[in-house]
């Protein structure tokens, strides 16, 4: 394990912690947000980073792109009258991302071994907004076999709600592209149909019209041109995730020998294609613009928060609850 300063946040020291396996695969994470920073694959021509990083701590402390960083409580939107508690808006009556002050925007503490990062933090509602004084704990694992593991787990004093990811921005090109030279692979025949301000209705659409069927491994430009017509001009969707066992990926992004497949039981992922991006955000030598990266962001549907249909996103006490996404890279 290696470890790196990166910046100050309110007068405390940041670090970067590095952890690389038998193979030469590089995970790096920050203490702030629990923050994916890299994940590096040796190729012919050198390492490779195939995720979009700020190259100083600048870039993860703007609050908007939310990059590498962990999400919680509950990540994507949902709406002020959903819960019968206040929850923490910071997107008109929504709460995006948990709110203005999730996990997102915290220090983390770290416990590091060779082979795993652990970040633990208490957070008591008084902080965040949520009800419920919780102990959180996210652990990143790089295995021998070239995966991340990446578990979430939480304990709570008072009923709440829990329904974390991880919102890494993929791109696998050496070069400046954007990721319209991938092809996207999903799980999924429906996705989630929303009201204008981006919160689901409940009502699923199918995927098989208008650009939204990626059941094969689909051309990402191609994808993305059919969306011109639309006001996002991009995507920006909860995919509902088809029933699959655990050795069925939700996802696959590929571009040349490069590969990235995510595993998942949860029954939603959120695809952004960073389709509004533009120069207020440094990625380093990729330069930010609209497509420069892809977020896949394995959670429960967000429908859950009021409709058991879509599944359970409670916290109770005494109830500890644990996610786990696993990433596969091939290189
Ligand atoms: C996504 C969300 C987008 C945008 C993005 C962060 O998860 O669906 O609407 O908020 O995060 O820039």
């Amino acid at each position: 394990m290696e470890t790196q300063a990166f910046g100050t946040i309110h007068g405390q020291a940041v670090t970067a912690y590095t952890l690389t396996n038998q193979h030469g695969v590089r995970l790096t994470c920050l203490d702030y947000g629990a923050t994916w920073l890299k994940l590096e694959v040796p190729t012919a021509v050198g390492r490779q980073n195939l995720l979009l990083t700020s190259p100083s701590f600048d870039g993860y402390a703007d609050p908007r792109s939310y990059h590498g960083k962990t999400i919680g409580r509950v990540a994507g939107r949902i709406g002020a009258d959903q819960y019968p508690q206040p929850l923490p808006a910071n997107e008109g009556t929504s709460t995006l991302h948990g709110g203005p002050h999730g996990f997102s925007t915290l220090m983390w503490a770290v416990q590091a071994t060779a082979e795993q990062l652990v970040f633990s933090r208490y957070i008591t509602s008084a902080e965040d907004g949520f009800p419920g004084d919780i102990d959180v704990k996210v652990t990143y694992t790089l295995t021998a076999n070239d995966d991340v593991l990446i578990d979430f787990d939480a304990n709570t004093d008072q009923p709440t709600l829990f329904n974390p990811t991880n919102h890494a921005y993929w791109n696998l090109n050496a070069g400046d592209e954007t990721i319209q030279n991938h092809q996207l692979m999903l799980n999924s025949h429906q996705r989630f149909a929303v009201q204008t301000n981006k919160v689901p209705t409940g009502e699923l659409l199918d995927n098989a019209h208008g650009g939204f069927d990626f059941s094969h491994p689909t051309d990402l430009g191609a994808a993305l041109a059919t969306m011109q017509t639309t006001a996002e001009k991009g995507y920006d969707d909860i995919f509902l995730v088809a029933p699959h066992t655990a050795s069925e990926p939700v996802a696959k992004l590929t571009q040349g020998k490069l590969g990235v497949t995510m595993y998942s039981r949860r029954n939603a992922l959120v695809v952004f294609t960073a389709n509004a991006f533009g120069d207020e955000l440094d990625f380093g030598e990729k330069t930010s613009r609209p497509y420069i990266g892809i977020a896949l962001e394995a959670q429960t549907a967000p429908s859950a928060v009021a409709d058991p249909r879509y599944g359970d996103i409670t916290l109770l006490p005494g109830q500890p609850r644990h996610e786990q996404v696993r990433y596969h890279f091939e290189y």
